[in-house]
This record gives C-alpha cells, sequence and structure tokens, in this order.
C-alpha cells in the first residue's frame, strides 16, 4: 500500500497562502453583494520524480469539473478556485496557479485568461510589450531567451503560450499591484499590461450589422481629414458584407472593406483601409492589407488595387504595391474617380 503522502511545508504555505487570498476575494466580492463560494472542483495528481527531483506534494491538474463550475456560473455564483487540488484519495496537493488558470480556462472554454501578475506585463528585450502575437512569444522562450523574462514572470510566459497555443484566444498580463488594473483592463478601449493573442488574422472578422456605427464613428475623423472617402450610414450598412474589422479584446480598432467589380471577377480593391491613430504603426494596417489579399487570392482575383490620398507610405511599403496610372482602373471605378475628384494615387499588386 502507497503511504499517505505527509503534508509539507511548502504545501502548507500554500494552503495558507491561497487560504487568505481566497478570503479576501470572497470578503470583497460579498462587499459587493455578489455571490461566490470557494470550489474543490480540481482533481490532481502528484508532479512525481522529474530528473531525480522528487515534487513530493506538488501537484498536476487530472480533471476540472467543469460541469460543477458551469453549474454555479449558470447561478451568477463566482466560483473561487484555489491553487490547490486533492488526489483521487481526497490528498491535497499544491498547484502553479498559472497552469491552474489555463487548465481551468480550456475546461470553460473561455475565451480569454487574465494573469495577475508581479510586474507591467511581459518583458521583451528590455520592455513591456503591450501586444505579443503568440508565435513571437514562443521564439521568444524557444531561442533561450528567458533570461529577457524576469524570473517572476517565466512561469506566466510559459503558461501564456500553452493557452494560447491550445486554444484560449487571448491571455492577458496585468499588474495585480495597480489599484484599479482589471478595471482598467475590462472596461477601457486601451488596455493595460501585455496582452498574448493567437495567429495573425484571429483578430479580424467580418463586419456584421451590429458594427455598422462603430465603422462609421471609427472612420469619420480619417473622413474629415480627407484620408478616406466619405461614407454614409447607410452606404456602409450596404456595404457591411464586405467589410472586416480588426478587434483587440472586443473593441473595433480597425477596418477594410473589399470592393469587387462585377465587370471585372480578376480584379477588386482595398478601400476604406483605417487603423485607429492610437494603434497605428503596430502592424494593423499591414495585417488588414495581407488578409484581404489573401481572401482575394482564395478567391480566384488575379490583382488588388488600393486608392489613397495621404497614406502613400504605407502602400509604397507593402511588398508587392506598385502605383499605377488611374487610367488603369476597371471601367466603372474609373469614372468614379474623375467625379470623386479626390486625385488619388493608385497603387496595384499582382496577386
Ligand atoms: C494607412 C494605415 C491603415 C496604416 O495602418 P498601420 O496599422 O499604422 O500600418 P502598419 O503598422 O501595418 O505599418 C506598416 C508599415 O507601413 C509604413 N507606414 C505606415 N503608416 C505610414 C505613414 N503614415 N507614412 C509612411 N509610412 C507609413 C511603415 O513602413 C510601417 O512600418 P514601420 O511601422 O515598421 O515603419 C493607417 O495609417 C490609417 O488608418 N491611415 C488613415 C486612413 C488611410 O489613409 N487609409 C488608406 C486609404 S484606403
Amino acid at each position: 500500500m502507497v503511504p499517505a503522502l505527509r503534508m509539507n511545508s511548502t504545501l502548507d504555505l500554500a494552503i495558507r497562502a491561497s487560504s487568505r487570498a481566497s478570503h479576501q476575494i470572497l470578503e470583497a466580492l460579498t462587499q459587493s453583494g455578489l455571490k461566490c463560494t470557494i470550489t474543490n472542483s480540481v482533481r490532481s495528481t502528484p508532479i512525481g520524480v522529474i530528473k531525480g527531483v522528487d515534487h513530493l506534494r506538488s501537484g498536476k491538474v487530472d480533471r476540472i469539473d467543469a460541469e460543477f463550475l458551469d453549474h454555479l456560473i449558470s447561478r451568477n455564483i463566482i466560483p473561487i478556485i484555489q491553487p490547490i487540488g486533492f488526489d483521487r484519495n481526497g490528498h491535497t496537493l499544491r498547484i502553479n496557479s498559472d497552469l491552474l488558470a489555463i487548465e481551468v480556462a480550456f475546461a470553460l472554454k473561455a475565451t480569454k485568461t487574465i494573469f495577475m501578475a508581479e510586474l507591467d506585463g511581459l518583458e521583451l528585450d528590455g520592455s513591456i510589450a503591450r501586444q505579443i502575437p503568440v508565435d513571437s512569444l514562443e521564439k521568444s522562450l524557444e531561442q533561450n531567451r528567458e533570461s529577457t523574462i524576469p524570473e517572476n514572470m517565466l512561469s506566466k510566459a510559459q503558461n501564456a503560450l500553452a493557452g494560447v497555443k491550445g486554444g484560449v484566444a487571448r491571455v492577458h498580463v496585468l499588474n495585480g499591484h495597480i489599484h484599479d488594473g482589471l478595471i482598467r483592463e475590462v472596461f477601457s478601449n486601451e488596455g493595460v499590461g501585455t496582452l498574448v493573442y493567437g495567429n495573425e488574422y484571429q483578430q479580424i472578422r467580418k463586419a456584421t450589422r451590429a458594427d455598422v456605427t462603430l465603422i462609421y464613428n471609427l472612420t469619420s475623423g480619417s473622413v474629415e481629414k480627407e484620408e478616406l472617402a466619405l461614407r454614409s450610414i447607410e452606404s456602409i450598412e450596404q456595404e457591411a458584407p464586405n467589410f472586416y474589422v480588426y478587434e483587440i479584446d472586443g473593441n473595433l480598432v480597425g477596418c477594410v472593406l473589399i470592393k469587387r467589380f462585377p465587370e471585372d471577377a480578376s480584379t477588386a480593391e482595398i478601400n476604406a483601409l483605417f487603423v485607429h491613430p492610437m494603434h497605428q504603426r503596430q502592424g494593423i494596417g499591414s495585417n488588414l492589407t495581407k488578409f484581404a489579399c489573401h481572401t482575394l487570392r482564395d478567391e480566384g482575383a488575379t490583382r488588388v488595387l488600393a486608392l489613397s490620398t495621404q497614406s502613400l507610405g504605407f502602400f509604397e511599403s507593402m511588398e508587392g504595391f506598385e502605383e499605377i496610372s488611374p487610367e488603369e482602373l476597371p471601367k466603372r471605378r474609373l469614372e468614379e474617380y474623375r467625379i470623386g475628384k479626390r486625385n488619388s494615387k493608385v497603387f496595384a499588386k499582382p496577386l
């Protein structure tokens, strides 16, 4: 028979620390009139012996009782899950809280996990990164550049990577010492800390009717500066099926319209490309442009056009785009171009 696992001092400390933290959360939620409960929803197994080191009472996640957690959430009861699990015999094991958070996110099919950390976010190459695509984070960790990520943030970085690769769309790392950090992250457009996100087009989606006013408001400043052509809410509504939007944490920060020409299916146009000034120069415009090009190539188009009055440097920097004469525009588009009198420069890229 396997002897019962004995309590060790690390486990004892973990129990006391997590009980204290859970109590503080219970107290704060209760003061705000919210229902909550501490749960025993995690089954764990010992990590065992790795490279000759016995991890004693440290455990890994064996099973999360998602049904129980879903039931509580459906009743508006907030589950508090301590980084403490129980093995099949009910013995207590401590679990890395970052790992547990990601396992809970997987079990609940969450789209986002927020880590409260010691620092302002994940540091890459000496400064806090506001957004890190998961591929870049993976490369940094692979290339043994852990030293650029402080020791106390390594577990967050590794688990953020595992989370996004495993299907959690976004993992956010925030400074837990900032009083209103969580509220600012959830309710402000700007966000704080570091956002780790999935594949490069994951944040682009087709626009819906609900986005029409948002697109109008987002682009209106650019219309005033004559960067973009004037568009009424009604025309955006009509064109909505061809609009794509770029979202960061549920906020619309960019858009692009793919304009097709019924008389010439081989050619299409990237139109109404816009990125909110606060998010410019972060690769979002290039991402939307590349996405539009991929979409059109998949549809069989062989050439994409783009017209611009003031963002000439952007299209000049995009691979494959070259300025052409407006006379090369499809016939109806050329008529529109002449009537509009915007004298935009015209760029084209073979697909
Ligand atoms: C054009 C626009 C969409 C670019 O969006 P963005 O997200 O800032 O672009 P990116 O970050 O992907 O930029 C990629 C590269 O383009 C170039 N670039 C971007 N904006 C530029 C500008 N205003 N002037 C010169 N080059 C620019 C740079 O080379 C940049 O790379 P870098 O940041 O490494 O220097 C954005 O500036 C915008 O919304 N402008 C107003 C609307 C508009 O003019 N739309 C185009 C008409 S359809």
